[in-house]
């Protein structure tokens, strides 16, 4: 392993295990007994991702909006997903995958990148974190947000969590980990409740496999198809599809494996999408950075409208696209970028006078924060940055960037095609069973 990504991944696992030994007992422990514990963390946080009965309603546990046969990414191509205590409300944002998030730095307004020496003066913004608006930076942070969300778990205290581990399988394993007094107190056995999701996203083999053809590829054990090739030097070009300066495809200098990502905050000007039900007020606007879910840095109106660059990895199982889930498929992304500047008619409306709304979803106070790098450098009227069949070469080359890929199996595009449907429910038992689970068995190749 590169010895950065060691030093990302270990750290991630630092962190888990400092808390477990603190938390887990007031004494010191060993380190064997410090990765024992994990391991049932982790084994603890995997049962409670899957269990319906974490919910009010009973019905929703994590997988059902992170859906492991989809990357942890939705399982369908709804723009949000329903919760609430009756699963009659609906979510305000498209659902991320949970994959290779485990490298996102915290969440810093100025982000100076180490990885390269001449630039490391270069301030490159708001970057990292977790969530759209990196508004939390750890697991534990974050879990607590469904958990607790009127529209999504809908439970009302974290006491109701607990006490409904308390019922669950999973009671036991609680126990094991923090010691069998720990559902005496209600506060700890949240913190360890929060913990064990945490751990569980650490799980190199479910989270970040860094298996796709791609992988192979740069490993020099794979050979791309000449429209891959295209595709790739599109995605990197500057002057064609410039993918690559915020979604990084080239190893770190250590050889660390790309998260196609730089994890920077960036506006879009993605358009409004009606569906979600907080859009029918018209004063509604989700900023992202600057609000409302996110609410330190409401002040910050040169923030408003930037969301997190989301990983590309595993971005072609995914059927609802952006922050909002505006777009349902990998062409109509690709065309939205090279198209917003050249021909804004075609993704916004229009006023009653006829004229485009362009950026429609942004007030006009802040449309200054839109960003202008290319692709999004052109003017109306203008070719666009790639052609079609230069787009299809792009999506080409995403599709490699899915996990899962096996070399040694002649047919194996062709089954995981058909198997789609019964394998994610395979992987679903063997995940109940705690069996290696096989990401490749759900791929999708749309
Ligand atoms: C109702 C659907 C839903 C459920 C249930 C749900 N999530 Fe999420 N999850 C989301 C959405 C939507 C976001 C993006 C939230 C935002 O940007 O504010 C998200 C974001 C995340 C992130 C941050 C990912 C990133 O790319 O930054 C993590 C980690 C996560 N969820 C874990 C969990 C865990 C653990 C559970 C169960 C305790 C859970 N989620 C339950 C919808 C859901
Ligand atoms: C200026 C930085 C930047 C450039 C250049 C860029 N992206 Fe993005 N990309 C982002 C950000 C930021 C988002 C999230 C925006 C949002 O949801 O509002 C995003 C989202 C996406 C998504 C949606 C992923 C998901 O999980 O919903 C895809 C797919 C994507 N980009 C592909 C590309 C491709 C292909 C290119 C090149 C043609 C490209 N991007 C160029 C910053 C960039």
């Amino acid at each position: 392993m590169a010895p950065r990504l060691s030093h990302v991944v270990l750290c991630g696992l630092c962190l888990v295990l400092a808390a477990a030994s603190v938390t887990a007992a007031q004494r010191p422990l060993s380190r064997t007994a410090v990765y024992r514990q994990v391991s049932i963390l982790a084994e603890l946080g995997r049962g409670l991702f899957f269990d319906r009965a974490l919910s009010a309603s009973g019905r929703l546990s994590c997988a059902s909006c992170h859906d492991p046969a989809h990357a942890y990414g939705p399982p369908d191509d709804r723009a949000v997903e329903p919760g609430g205590t009756d699963m009659s409300k609906m979510g305000l944002r498209a659902v991320p995958s949970l994959k290779y998030v485990q490298a996102a730095p915290q969440f810093t307004e100025h982000y100076h990148d180490s990885d390269d020496d001449a630039d490391a003066s270069v301030d490159n913004g708001p970057t990292g974190g977790l969530t759209w608006d990196g508004r939390v930076d750890r697991g534990r942070d974050q879990a607590r947000l469904p958990l607790l969300s009127p529209i999504e778990m809908a439970n009302d205290s974290p006491a109701s969590v607990v006490a409904k581990v308390k019922r669950s399988a999973s009671a036991e394993l609680l126990r094991r980990a923090f010691g069998p007094k720990i559902f005496a107190d209600d506060e700890k056995a949240f913190a360890g409740i929060l913990q064990a999701f945490e751990a569980y996203e650490q799980r190199a083999s479910e989270f970040y496999p860094y298996s796709s053809k791609y992988d192979s590829y740069l490993a020099g054990k794979a050979k791309l198809t000449d429209q891959e090739t295209r595709g790739l030097g599109l995605f990197n070009d500057p002057a064609k599809g410039n993918c690559a300066h915020c979604h990084i495809s080239a190893p770190g200098r250590n050889g660390t494996p790309p998260q196609f990502t730089d994890y920077g905050l960036a506006a879009l000007g993605v358009p409004r999408n009606a569906t979600i039900p907080a859009n029918a007020d018209r004063d509604f606007y989700d900023l992202g950075l600057c609000g409302p879910l996110r609410t330190d840095l409401r002040d910050h109106g040169e923030y408003c409208g930037m969301f997190k660059s989301p990983s590309l990895r595993n971005t072609a199982m995914r059927r609802t696209f952006f922050h909002n889930g505006a777009f349902h498929s990998l062409k109509d992304v690709l065309r939205f970028y090279v198209e917003r500047d050249t021909n804004p008619d075609k993704w916004y409306p229009h006023n009653a006078e006829g004229a485009v709304r362009k950026f429609d979803d942004l007030p006009l106070q802040y449309q200054a924060n839109i960003n202008v790098e290319p692709p999004f450098d052109r003017h109306r009227g203008e070719t666009p940055a790639l052609s079609e069949a230069e787009m299809d070469d792009i999506i080409a080359f995403l599709q490699i960037l899915n996990d899962g890929y096996q070399p040694a199996s002649p047919t194996w595009r062709r089954d995981n095609r058909r198997a789609d449907g019964a394998s994610a429910a395979e992987n679903r038992r063997r995940l109940r069973r705690g069996e290696p689970f096989a990401p490749h068995a759900a791929q999708r190749f749309d």
